[in-house]
């Protein structure tokens, strides 16, 4: 039985393109499918790549609720779907108790710095400006807080040498798109052996 994911955006969705290929032809085909596509925001582009590989997305309006509203919606929404974990890529939203006890210790999320030396928006800015030889991409369990929950993969990409942000984003987002389908995989097959 493939494990039934579903991946949560916010925009450009180009995380979440890696892990549709990645079930299609590519780590996670025989361990997981992409059962849905969830946006807090109707404009995410991603969207329109989900659509274009058959992918159903859904979308809830933010306006009006509280987090726990909203993620109660949302819980809603992933259990008629059957789903099994949660990944977050590029969701701009903090999740509450609401999610993460419906779904313990299934939510990932990744971000694109060393989650112990920079939390919250534009990681890659924040290496470039301090002028970092390297960085570390990192998956981990999504708790309340941003982006504090317990690592469970860390890469290190070579930035040394690279002149602009848009050359170490290039590089870092070529990490993330390797490293979050190898995690997902490796905890997927951790999981099936317990
Ligand atoms: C990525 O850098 C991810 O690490 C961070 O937000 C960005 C999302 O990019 N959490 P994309 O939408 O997956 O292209």
């Amino acid at each position: 039985m493939k494990a039934r994911l579903a991946i949560l955006i916010s925009g450009r969705g180009s995380n979440m393109e890696a892990l549709i290929r990645a079930t299609q032809y590519g780590i996670l085909k025989d361990v997981a499918e992409i059962v849905l596509v969830f946006s807090d925001n109707y404009e995410a582009k991603g969207l329109a790549i989900a659509q274009s590989f058959q992918i159903p997305t859904q979308f809830l309006e933010k306006k009006g609720k509280t987090r726990q509203q909203f993620d109660s919606e949302l819980v809603q929404i992933l259990q008629k779907y059957n789903i099994e974990w949660v990944i977050l890529a590029g969701y701009m939203r903090i999740v509450s108790t609401v999610l993460l006890q419906a779904y313990p210790q299934k939510v990932l999320n990744i971000h694109p710095a060393d989650t112990q030396l920079h939390q919250g928006l534009h990681g890659y800015q924040w290496a470039f400006e301090n002028s970092l030889k390297s960085t570390k991409i990192t998956v981990h369990f999504v708790d309340e807080g941003l982006d504090t929950g317990r690592i469970i993969a860390q890469q290190e990409v070579d930035i040394q040498g690279l002149t602009s942000l848009e050359a170490i984003e290039k590089r870092g987002l070529a990490v993330e798109h390797e490293l979050y389908a190898q995690t997902i995989y490796n905890l997927l097959k951790n999981n099936s052996k317990m």
